[in-house]
């Protein structure tokens, strides 16, 4: 991909005007959203989809979400039985994304992998609904960052894999939850959890032999170090990241609690790869609640290989 300079603005009526243009004329631009950052482009424009891929070096078989403004939007885009309907109307906007089947022929393959199902979001964050809004098109938005590294909740997270990538990133501060959506496969008779998330339906992870989702990968939102879980001191040459009364270097929440550890999990992982230390140790962090959605996160980018 050709070098871009890569603008950082505040989010304002003009960055999104800026954003909105940039989008319709088929680039890729990073905005906030509630759970991380995303590289939104339009959902109907083939090429600017592409660019996504490139940008991110992403593998052609990840399928991505595609954000709309409503409920009403997306079911111009994807068939929502009662289930999944019922699921929309109780957690959208929000952080859950539903993979229903694809009914629109406006969206090219690419934007699913040439799958026949999609995956919807409505998000809350005030500047992905102005971006939807201005545009007026079904933007699809991975999280911003190089594909199979930790996930952006903050501008500066994005430049670090997407600087001269990518014309512009909106910026309006860390995101409020930190961790990506739950989603929720609504395809059949059951529904099927893909990737625990902030959104707790109480369904168990699915174990599928196929890969549906990038987040399902052994090894992924993965720091170039190696990273101990359940640890509660720190080993030579370890960046300890605590939670609850163990302390460490830095805590996703003394106070142990969950929410603020998600909003944090992201940013320290990023602190601990830029440190000097050799090597990453995270606290035991409770498995119920969000602690199973952080532990699933934590899981994946302490693992070796694909
Ligand atoms: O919170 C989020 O979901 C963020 C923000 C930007 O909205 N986005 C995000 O996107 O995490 P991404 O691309 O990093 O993860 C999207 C996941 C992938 O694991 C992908 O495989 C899965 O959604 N996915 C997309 N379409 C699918 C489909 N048709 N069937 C199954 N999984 C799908
Ligand atoms: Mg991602």
């Amino acid at each position: 991909m050709s070098a871009t300079t890569t603008r950082v603005l505040p989010v304002d009526d003009d960055a999104i005007v800026e954003a909105s243009r940039l989008i319709l004329e088929g680039e890729p631009v990073a905005v906030p959203t509630e759970t991380v950052y995303g590289l939104a482009a339009d959902a109907t424009n083939a090429e600017a989809v592409a660019r996504i891929y490139a940008a991110k070096g992403r593998p052609g078989f990840n399928p991505l979400i595609v954000h709309v403004p409503d409920l009403a939007a997306a079911e111009r885009l994807g068939a929502f039985n009662e289930t999944a309907r019922a699921l929309a109307e109780r957690h959208w906007p929000g952080p859950l994304t539903l993979v229903v089947p694809k009914a629109s022929p406006v969206l090219p393959s690419i934007v699913t992998a040439g799958l026949d199902s999609v995956a919807i979001r409505v998000p809350v964050h005030p500047a992905m609904q102005a971006l939807l809004r201005a545009t007026n098109r079904p933007l699809a938005a991975p999280s911003a960052n190089a594909s199979g590294t930790i996930s952006p909740t903050r501008a500066e997270h994005v430049l670090k894999s997407m600087d001269g990538r990518i014309p512009l990133v909106l910026d309006a501060g860390p995101a409020g939850i930190g961790l990506e959506s739950t989603i929720v496969a609504a395809t059949g008779e059951e529904l099927r959890l893909l990737r625990p998330g902030p959104i707790d339906l109480g369904l168990p992870m699915t174990a599928s032999a196929t890969i549906e989702a990038p987040g399902m990968l052994a090894r992924h939102y993965a720091p170039s170090k190696p990273l101990r879980l359940d640890a509660t001191d720190a080993r030579g040459g370890e960046f300890l990241i605590g939670f609850g009364p163990v302390e460490g270097d830095a805590t996703l929440s003394s106070a142990g609690n969950l929410i603020e550890a998600a909003a944090r999990l992201f940013d320290l992982l990023h602190q601990a790869d830029a440190s000097n230390a050799a090597a990453i140790a995270v606290a035991p962090i409770p498995t119920e609640g969000l602690g199973l959605a952080i532990r699933d996160r934590l899981r994946r980018a302490a693992h070796k290989e694909n």
